[in-house]
């Protein structure tokens, strides 16, 4: 998972995907690779490590030829390695892929294909994906009716390029879901694929952006788009600006939007490097969490400001119910006034999209001065938030621009559920099977925000009824209860309409007064353990002749009839729901903002890192 880069036309690839896979480098990566067709043969060069390796790899043994195919890979499935970088080859040595997402039936394709004797030459996924085009060739298809066939079959959200020896003058490309995007660049005589428009951009400025279910054949002179199951499209043609910071915004408005969109890539590269799914564990090297520590460990303080700290909410359903230490949650600015009970077993783990932010390094620091053991999960790399803290999590999302905080939101969510499973492990609370299934489940991470991320046209309708209203109260119980407050604090942020986020259990003492006909209330009530209580609070707030907004599961019947919009969020293990009732949320913040023509990515008044107290 990261960069991507694609050529076809009639210069060597080579220097161009290397220059591409450069201008990505900011993405961050572990490896990276290159092939190119040259002399009939594909080549290729891998690499662990910086692109340098793999430049000075190329040097040593050169390759030239088109089309050809690049990518820089921050790993998932198999350690950063030279034999697990990308682009890998089938067994024919004839066809070559590179890819961005999580195959999430991987293993059930590897064992099917390994029972017919196919051999696997890296630990990755993305391996699969060249041997079902190989299986499928070998019926008679061709690359494109191969690749269409394969790209069908495997599940989760994926940006794919192929090439084949036998087929020199074309690449294949699909984009299926939202693994972030497949971008194809128009030439004069050439054309170039991309995950991010900065890659291509000294080539040209005419792109066509792949949509969900979409996959292209592209030659040097023609570039032909269609859905996955054959029909043919008509794609839109942008001209971007060659303004880099306008470019780097791609095909969105603004880069809260963007980074909203993002989320499927930025979860994908939270995980990456970082589980093994085969044996069901979690790796947190940065932590430096031994067993000996995680046992000792008697309570967590979460510390952090903003959208932060209600991730941090969300962590504490999570550590507390799978490692069973208790938590506890302080904003970063009232944690040094509010004498905390610390000690050596006491850690303080402080969550922040920037790693700068004023108060919730004091808390570190306080923490520090008590001699609590100091954590942080962090976006910014080698930010103080990072370098003071005795172990991190580092967010990998990439830059976060928008001042309004969306993927910065959801990567914690699943790094302190990574957290909690391996905690649990170390301390010995978790049986097996349990942790395998929790495990197993982080796949589904990246497809399930995808999902999240189909509600938009529904979004964009309740946010066209919504954009005049003055209040809003959001409602929320359990797990979910945090994302109420990030929901109405979304709003509040960038709209500058008065939202309140709620404990749905609280409404009754309080906010049920302000219910009438121009209080808008948003009921998270997906399918989780607080499920049915959420549904006799939509029942009472209907009662009042409040308009409600229900996020709900996919196919449950119990909300229909009771509220006035019902946004369809897909099913989920519960403790994975945050991420799909918190997208439609920032999204519907997002529309609301963007339809009042408002400034959403600087809004007034905020900062995206407050430095001071
Ligand atoms: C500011 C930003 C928020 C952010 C908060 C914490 O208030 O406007 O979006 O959640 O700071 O920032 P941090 O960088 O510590 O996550």
């Amino acid at each position: 998972m990261c960069g991507i880069v694609g050529y076809i036309g009639p210069r060597d690839a080579t220097p161009i995907i290397l220059n591409g896979l450069k201008r990505l480098e900011y993405r961050g990566y572990d490896s990276a690779g290159v092939a190119v067709l040259q002399d009939g043969r594909i080549e290729v060069r891998r690499d662990a490590g910086k692109l340098q390796n793999l430049a000075d790899l190329v040097n040593r043994e050169p390759i030239n030829g088109a089309p050809g195919i690049g990518h820089t890979r921050w790993a998932t499935h198999g350690a950063p390695s030279a034999r697990n970088a990308h682009p890998h080859l089938g067994t024919t040595g004839e066809v070559v892929v590179v890819h961005n997402g999580i195959v999430e039936n991987y293993l059930d394709i590897k064992d099917e294909l390994s029972a017919e004797g196919i051999e696997f030459k890296s630990d990755t996924d993305t391996e699969t994906i060249v041997h079902l085009v190989e299986r499928h060739q070998s019926t008679g298809l061709d690359l494109t009716e191969a690749a269409r066939k394969t790209f069908q079959q495997i599940q989760g959200a994926h940006g794919i390029v192929l090439i084949s020896a036998h087929e020199p003058d074309k690449m294949v490309c699909a984009r299926i879901g939202n693994a972030g995007g497949v971008v194809i660049g128009l030439g004069d005589g050439e054309n170039f694929i991309a995950s991010d428009i900065p890659a291509i951009l000294e080539h040209t400025r005419r792109v066509i952006f792949l949509e969900s279910h979409q996959m292209a054949i592209i030659t040097k002179d023609k570039v032909v788009v269609q859905t996955l199951d054959g029909k043919a499209l008509q794609p839109e043609i942008h001209t971007v600006s060659w303004d880099p910071v306008a470019a780097e915004k791609g095909e969105f408005r603004h880069f809260m939007q963007k980074e909203i969109h993002e989320q499927v890539r930025a979860l994908t590269d939270t995980l990456a490097g970082r589980i093994d799914f085969e044996n069901g564990r979690i790796r947190l090297p940065e932590l430096n969490l031994t067993p000996e520590l995680a046992k000792r460990i008697q309570k967590i303080y979460i510390t952090a400001c903003g959208t932060a700290a209600y991730a941090g909410m969300v962590g504490k359903y999570l550590i507390e119910k799978i490692a069973r230490v208790p938590v506890e949650v302080v904003i970063g600015s009232e944690f040094r006034y509010s004498d905390p009970i610390v000690d050596e077993n006491t850690v303080v783990l402080a969550i922040s999209q920037s790693g700068e932010t004023a108060d919730t390094l004091a808390a570190m620091e306080e923490g520090r001065r008590k001699g609590a053991v100091i954590w942080s999960i962090v976006n910014a790399i080698g930010s103080q938030g990072m370098r003071v803290a005795d172990g991190y999590i580092s967010m990998q999302t990439g830059p976060e621009i928008g001042v309004a905080s969306t993927k910065a939101f959801t990567a914690p969510l699943v790094n302190q559920y990574m957290l909690a499973v391996l905690l649990a492990d170390m301390r010995g609370v978790i049986d097996e099977k349990t942790r395998k299934q929790l495990v197993a489940d982080l796949r589904l991470v990246p497809d399930l925000a995808s999902q999240a991320l189909n509600t938009e046209p529904e979004v964009e309708k309740i946010a066209m009824s919504l954009k005049d209203i003055r209040d809003c109260l959001y409602l929320g119980r359990g797990i979910n209860m945090p994302i109420a407050y990030e929901g109405a604090l979304k709003l509040k942020e960038i709209s500058y309409i008065h939202a309140e986020g709620y404990p749905a259990g609280e409404m009754k003492h309080g906010p049920i007064a302000l219910i009438d006909e121009n209080m808008p209330v948003i009921c998270l009530a997906p399918k989780d353990p607080w499920h049915e209580k959420m549904i006799s609070q939509i029942q009472q707030a209907k009662a009042r002749g409040g308009t409600v907004v229900a996020i709900a599961t996919e196919g449950d019947e119990l909300v229909n009839g009771m509220a006035d919009h019902i946004i369809r969020v897909p099913q989920c293990p519960w403790m994975l729901s945050p991420i799909v009732t918190v997208i439609p949320l920032q999204m519907l913040a997002y529309h609301i903002a963007a339809l009042r023509g408002l400034d959403v990515d600087q809004p007034r008044n905020l900062a995206k890192s407050v430095t001071v107290e």
